[in-house]
């Protein structure tokens, strides 16, 4: 039996920008998908047995997703023979956490073992984002990149086709966050097209956008690499503003965005996707951490207390 895992991811800077080739950065969580790939008797296929914390609901939802994403990842690595694909792991399928990237990214690790395919990161990382980009229409790499790489990262899509940057960030210490799910799944597929569409009716202005979040991702790696917690949420609420106007966000997400500031959040913006996901606040230290989490779950939502860095 072969054996993978993919990292969860939250993304501090530049969700959507980074589809333009702009630096992007996310942030592997602690949380998982693990997998396990059988080789079985019978017809070249797949069986999967889909053990991940979520409801059944969600994976209904997200079946043809899936079947692509698996498909797409099996033609990818030429596997012939059937499988079974066990997923598994502490990671909650949600949008906004980069659940598909951790699945495909575990399934690429798990295949490659299973079949002795002794494939490298950079390999499982090609095979992850084939898998995503059936899955999910056409991602820059962010996610299935911090969900193969793990780790605090900065990321930039070689749009000419060469490799992405994929380079480590290192801060003095990890800083506490909430994740607040807003319960609402958004596809990625749509939203990214959607953002497309947008540009494409107002090239100037959306190149004044993407000039002012570059901007902001420079400030934003200067500010991670002095501690400076204050730029740091100054810099997010920039980059929040700069996703309300490519109509990502949502009255939902603001309201999450609200609830969290007045816990006393630094700053709280969406992550991923947008149009539903999560919304990542920054809440240095556990006392705040546990405030914001505990306003949050007392609206309702479903939360993940966890470090960036
Ligand atoms: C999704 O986690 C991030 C997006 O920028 C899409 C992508 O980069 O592939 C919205």
């Amino acid at each position: 039996m072969g054996k993978g895992e993919g990292f969860g991811k939250t993304i501090l800077f530049g969700e959507h920008f980074v589809v333009y080739g702009l630096e992007g950065i996310p942030c592997a969580l602690g949380k998982k998908t693990t997998c396990e790939v059988k080789k079985i008797e019978g017809e070249k296929g797949y069986e999967l047995e889909d053990n991940r914390p979520v409801a059944d609901e969600y994976k209904i939802k997200k079946k043809e997703e899936y079947d692509n994403l698996i498909t797409a990842i099996l033609s990818h690595l030429e596997i012939d023979q059937r499988i079974k694909i066990t997923l598994n792991g502490d990671l909650v399928p949600a949008s906004g956490v980069g659940a598909s990237a951790a699945a495909a990214a575990s399934l690429s690790e798990a295949i490659s073992n299973e079949f002795g395919l002794n494939l490298t990161k950079e390999q499982i990382n090609e095979s992850a984002y084939a898998g995503e980009t059936a899955g999910s229409g056409t991602p820059s790499g962010i996610d299935n990149t911090a969900a193969v790489y793990g780790g605090f990262l900065v990321f930039a899509k070689n749009l000419l086709g060469g490799p992405n940057k994929i380079e480590n960030i290192t801060i003095q210490k990890p800083i506490e966050i909430v994740l607040i799910n807003s319960g609402v799944a958004a596809l990625t597929k749509e939203v990214v097209a959607d953002v497309k569409k947008l540009k494409e009716s107002g090239e100037e202005k959306f190149t004044k956008i993407l000039d002012e979040y570059k901007n902001i991702v420079e400030e934003g790696k200067k500010a991670l690499a002095d501690y400076n917690i204050k730029k740091i949420a100054e810099l997010m609420e920039k980059n929040q503003e700069l996703l309300r106007k490519i109509t990502v966000s949502s009255d939902l997400l603001e309201n999450i965005i609200q609830i969290a500031l007045s816990a006393g959040a630094k700053a709280a913006k969406l992550t991923g996707t947008g149009r539903g996901g999560s919304v990542l606040c920054l809440t240095p230290g556990k006392e705040l951490q546990e405030r914001v989490a505990n306003a949050a779950k007392k609206a309702g939502y479903e939360i993940t207390l966890t470090t960036i860095g």
